[in-house]
């Protein structure tokens, strides 16, 4: 069985600042870094790093050509990533020194000119049974949530970033939906976490379903407490999680033992600078 992640590919510009810029506020920062990211590269590395087979789809501008060296670095096929003409991804993130805590701009660039012809394209590659995982940075996730299940493929979507859009996806498609609170309460209108789960769970009963609690753990119909880690920097944590959960999943792990790997692998993530960078190999998590 093999992943196919159909997602976004960013350059991410990252700025160390005392606090997030307040609106009106010019803010200096004396750190800044080149990052390669996107929620879907990101989440891409960390299915490789944690030994899963994975193959990324996408597209890349001329300036960001070489995220596909990369990822093709970590172990990620990437013959399904295009390099268009005009400018690529990018992401202006804000990183607070004290927390780790970040704010994020983004630039879809590419990400939002993906062709139907190239998603057709793909799915061709793959068999029923394989895993399709896709975000919400790209133009196309919608059409691949429909595709992917009429060819038969497990489709696993991570609405983030989250926007009113994603309402009008056919989620009840989906084997596996990850979400954290936010993304949770704009699909479920519930605040509470148990609420979220049981109204995701009454509108889409053929869904697995997993929320994340950021430094509080993840639910999962069961709880798994975060592992404890003092927070560099937050950015990809996410994506650490997903990857590793689904290569778990993929391994034949118990839905536990996958949450317990996935929260260790996240714990690790916010440990380090930078998106993609921050992602741990298998060989270090215990
Ligand atoms: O989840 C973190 C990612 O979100 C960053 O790498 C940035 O590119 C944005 O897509």
């Amino acid at each position: 069985m093999r992943v196919l992640n159909f997602g976004s590919l960013n350059v991410d510009h990252v700025y160390r600042v005392p606090h997030i810029v307040r609106p009106g506020e010019t803010l200096g920062s004396g750190s800044y870094a080149r990052f390669p990211g996107g929620k879907g590269a990101n989440q891409s590395v960390a299915l490789a790093r944690a030994g899963a087979p994975v193959w990324h789809a996408g597209m890349v501008g001329p300036e960001s050509a070489w995220l596909r060296e990369r990822l093709a670095a970590d172990g990620v096929h990437t013959e399904f990533i295009r390099v268009d003409d005009e400018p690529g991804g990018h992401a202006i993130i804000q990183v607070e020194e004290a927390s780790g805590q970040n704010s994020i701009v983004l630039f879809g660039g590419a990400n939002q000119r993906i062709a139907s012809e190239h998603v057709v394209r793909v799915l061709s590659a793959f068999q029923p049974g394989d895993m399709l995982l896709l975000q919400n940075e790209i133009n196309v996730t919608a059409e691949l949530i429909r595709r992917g299940h009429a060819v038969g493929l497990r489709v696993c979507l991570n609405p983030a970033p989250m926007a009113p859009g994603v309402l009008d996806f056919p989620l009840e498609l989906l084997d596996l939906l990850v979400v954290n609170e936010h993304e949770g309460e704009a699909l479920s209108g519930e605040k509470e976490p148990e609420r979220i789960l049981d109204a995701l769970a009454a509108k889409y009963p053929q869904t697995r379903l997993c929320l994340t609690l950021g430094g509080d753990g993840v639910m999962f119909r069961a709880f798994q407490p975060a592992s404890a880690h003092k927070p560099v920097d937050t950015t990809a944590a996410g994506d650490t999680f997903i990857g590793y959960f689904l290569a778990a999943d993929l391994a034949g792990k118990t839905a536990a033992e996958a949450l317990a790997y996935a929260s260790e692998a996240a714990g690790l993530s916010v440990t380090r600078p930078g998106a993609m960078d921050s992602i741990p190999w298998a060989r270090e998590l215990a």
